[in-house]
């Protein structure tokens, strides 16, 4: 097969590398790609937004399969664009990429399918959103209706400060259009997990979960960032959760989508908050999260284009038997640029990435790199490397990770010094 892969993180890395693998795999291109995925693709100097460049490269390189990576071009309808040139495209449709792109589409979902989510308004009118909020019993959370990249939402503290979100995002001052409705919900106080499905239109076939550490530093302190590191499976994951978290959200979700002929195709990722033991529904992505998918690739054992193509072709029904994963923990530690979430500088030198990947249980996954001198290579954006293990328990594959870290000589970056710090905790003191 011929494959095009959309995009440039640690995300991407981790499916190159996992998809090059398969005996299946003709040639793999990734568009844009970085210094990392051209060691298993062969990158193509296309933005993951330039859909009409991205569907002539595929038309023009007869591509069998495109798997789309970011939300963004999903949500500008790459999909939809690919289908009606009958090229098979691992992804939703821009109508059910709305579960991620449109927080109002998905709560509404919810409240018709009696889908458990957080209890919420929604507000294009700032004095009616402003009304709602007086009148909540409990703490709220504003959300901004459309995307804005992991950013357009704000925890809080008072009511005074629900009201001033919602004024700034109703203004357009803060993410513009996305911004045009506000969701105002519940705040749910628990623990969260990220649980991953594949599905064909029809056919659900479940993956695994995994945990993020969304805030920039230890102790899960400072701004909210795309994700500074994560481990799976998440420790609070058992059989029954598992269970429920499909029964009651990721199923009756899926049938939903077919009732309101907006099958979906791709892969689902549900932010779930655990509160006294049951799952409810805090966001869908139509994607996989970065750095997550870095641990599942790590653990997946079976052959992901197979898989993905499979979904794809509406023939997941056939793949069910052949999906395995490791029982080992995966952990993946993020360095990004000093500075993230902020302003960052870029194209600063960093050295010793051959040395730390070689090591034992050791992928090294980047997500903003480009080549230097001298084998040298440069970070190019905020999140820049993806450093990933595989260890028998989350501590050893902690402590491997952090080994591998400590060979990368990169004076203008920082990770957190924490990750998987939940589980290991939760195994000292439960
Ligand atoms: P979202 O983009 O909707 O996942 O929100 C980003 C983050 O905000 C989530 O990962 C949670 O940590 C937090 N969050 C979102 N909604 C709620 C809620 N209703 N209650 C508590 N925390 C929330
Ligand atoms: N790590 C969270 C996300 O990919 O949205």
């Amino acid at each position: 097969m011929k494959v095009l892969l959309i995009g440039s993180g640690g995300r991407e890395h981790a499916l190159a590398w996992a998809l090059s693998t398969s005996e299946k795999c003709e040639i793999l291109y990734c568009a844009p790609g970085n210094a990392g995925i051209e060691d298993c693709a062969k990158c193509v100097d296309i933005a993951a937004d330039d859909l009409d460049s991205l569907t002539r490269f595929a038309q023009e390189k007869a591509i069998d399969l495109v798997i789309v990576g970011p939300e963004a071009p999903l949500v500008a309808g790459l999909a939809d664009k690919l289908k009606a040139l009958n090229i098979a495209v691992f992804g939703p449709d821009a109508k059910a990429a709305q579960l991620e792109g449109s927080k109002g589409f998905m709560k509404d979902l919810c409240a018709k399918y009696d889908i458990p989510t957080a209890a919420y308004g929604r507000f294009a009118d700032f004095d009616k959103a402003r009304d709602f909020i007086e009148k909540q019993p409990g703490p709220v959370v504003v959300k901004a209706d459309g995307l804005a990249a992991g950013k357009g939402v704000v925890i809080c503290n008072n009511k005074q400060e629900a009201i001033e979100a919602a004024r700034d995002m109703l203004s357009g001052n803060a993410f513009g259009s996305a911004g045009a409705e506000v969701i105002i919900e519940e705040f749910l106080d628990g623990e969260e997990l990220s649980y991953f499905a594949l599905a064909d239109g029809k056919t659900l076939l479940p993956l695994n979960s995994a945990q993020d550490h969304k805030r920039a530093f230890d102790g899960d302190k400072g701004p909210n960032t795309g994700g500074m590191g994560a481990y799976s499976p998440a420790h609070l994951m058992t059989p029954a959760l598992e269970q429920k978290i499909l029964s009651r959200i990721i199923e009756p979700t899926l049938k939903a989508m077919e009732q309101e002929n907006c099958p979906f195709t791709g892969v689902l990722f549900a932010g779930i908050m655990v509160v006294k033991g049951e799952p409810i529904l805090l966001e869908y992505n139509t994607r996989f999260g970065d750095p997550e998918c870095q641990t599942l690739m790590m653990r997946l054992q079976g052959d992901l284009l197979e898989i993905l193509s499979a979904a794809a072709d509406g023939k997941l029904s056939r793949i069910t038997p052949s999906i395995g994963w490791s029982d080992k923990t995966a952990l993946c530690v993020v360095m990004a640029a000093n500075g993230y979430p902020g302003a960052y500088k870029k194209q600063t030198p960093i050295d010793g990435l051959k040395a730390a990947n070689a090591l034992d249980d050791i992928k090294i996954f980047h997500a903003g790199t480009a080549h230097g001198e001298n084998g040298q290579y440069l970070s190019t954006g905020g999140r820049v490397l993806g450093i990933t293990a595989l260890g028998a328990t989350v501590a050893e594959a902690q402590s491997k990770a952090y080994n591998a870290v400590d060979q990368i000589h990169w004076p203008e970056g920082f990770c957190r010094r924490d990750i998987g710090g939940r589980a290991t905790q939760a195994r000292k003191t439960g």
